[in-house]
């Protein structure tokens, strides 16, 4: 059987199927069922900033005698899901992980005072750390340069403060991939996740009111990940991970041949249970030996952009035909 053991971000995993971040990875039960389904690394369910940014500024005593509503406010911070919860987390999963690497996640869009945050988490075991940064641009007056140069920001003050590797997960929404990955690199992203599938924004017309689209991804979704992965794989200094749409074994391999390090799944497991992780990585393996290749390492970029510099697909973005519609 063809090998699947490799690394990501320098960390020995088993094989390249990461498990994304989601509900599914924010109990430790679940931890605990992803690893025995063979996991090659997992990623917590992220923790919102402005979650780690309520509970640093904490209410003086005084002013809670004071205040009801104070008291009432700092109740439901520490009765939800907050920064000391998710620190339990990350060593609950660190303990019955083994060797599977735990990757903490942070969702993000400021750079400030919650920084010092990725200092705990790798005092708490983590193994890195995924940024999962999508701002909203809110008005006309933030221009694509403004965006682009916040997000180069949070990445570059998390590296300063832990020596934990780097992963951004970025949105498909950036006008030149090529240029945004590199300056990620250059500010210590270790991998780019490509890409996160975005809340799904949609109306009820009949209630008048603005609803959630479909949660889960489907098997079609992966096509616009898999043209950045295999035309950045080799051009940029960071690791690429494939995400969104990858339902099946032969997509994951698409995504190795286009130049992934590993793939990331939601949907899948969602929809089908865990199992789903050991029967994409069976039916990997299994595809790599009838397709003649040992490993995965072995397999990773040979349809990259790289491989075939002069095939011009790669940048085709237009049709060239119109579809018959007989
Ligand atoms: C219910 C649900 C919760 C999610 N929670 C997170 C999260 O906490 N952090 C994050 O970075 N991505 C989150 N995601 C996005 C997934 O990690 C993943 O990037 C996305 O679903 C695309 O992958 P897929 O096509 O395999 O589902 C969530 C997705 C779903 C469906």
């Amino acid at each position: 059987m063809a090998n699947l053991s490799s690394t990501y971000m320098g960390l020995p995993v088993r094989n390249p199927l990461v498990v994304a971040a989601s509900n599914l990875t924010a109990h430790r039960d679940n931890i605990q069922k992803a690893v025995d389904a063979g996991a090659g690394a997992i990623v917590l369910k992220s923790l919102f900033e402005e979650q780690i940014r309520k509970d640093l500024s904490a209410i003086p005593a005084e002013q809670l005698e004071a205040n009801p509503e104070a008291q009432a406010m700092l109740d439901a911070l520490t009765s939800g899901w907050g920064s000391s919860d998710y620190l339990r987390l990350i060593k609950d999963a660190v303990a019955v992980a083994g060797p599977v690497p735990i990757i903490a996640s942070i969702n993000c869009i400021r750079d400030d005072v919650w920084l010092d945050f990725a200092e705990q988490i790798e005092r708490a075991g983590a193994k890195a750390i995924e940024l999962n940064i999508a701002p909203f641009p809110g008005s006309p007056k933030m221009t694509a340069k403004d965006l682009e140069d916040l997000v180069v920001s949070i990445v570059r003050n998390v590296s300063v403060r832990t020596g934990l590797p780097l992963a951004v997960k970025l949105s498909p929404y950036f006008t030149n991939p090529f240029a945004i990955i590199e300056r990620l690199a250059g500010a210590g992203a270790k991998s780019v996740v490509l890409f996160n599938r975005l809340y799904r924004f949609d109306f009820d017309l009949k209630k008048g009111a603005v609803v959630s689209g479909p949660a889960k991804s489907g098997p079609q979704e992966y096509h616009e990940s898999l043209r950045w992965v295999s035309n950045l794989y080799g051009v940029v200094g960071c690791e690429l991970v494939g995400g969104t749409g990858i339902h099946s074994a032969e997509t994951a391999l698409k995504f190795i041949a286009a130049g992934a390090q590993t793939v990331q799944l939601c949907s899948a497991l969602n929809a089908g249970g865990w199992s789903v992780l050991g029967k994409i990585r069976d039916e990997m393996s299994a595809l790599l030996d009838s397709l003649g290749y040992a490993s995965v390492d072995a397999f990773r970029g040979t349809l990259s952009r790289r491989a075939h510099p002069q095939n011009e697909q790669y940048e085709r973005v237009q049709y060239l035909k119109a579809i018959d519609p007989r």
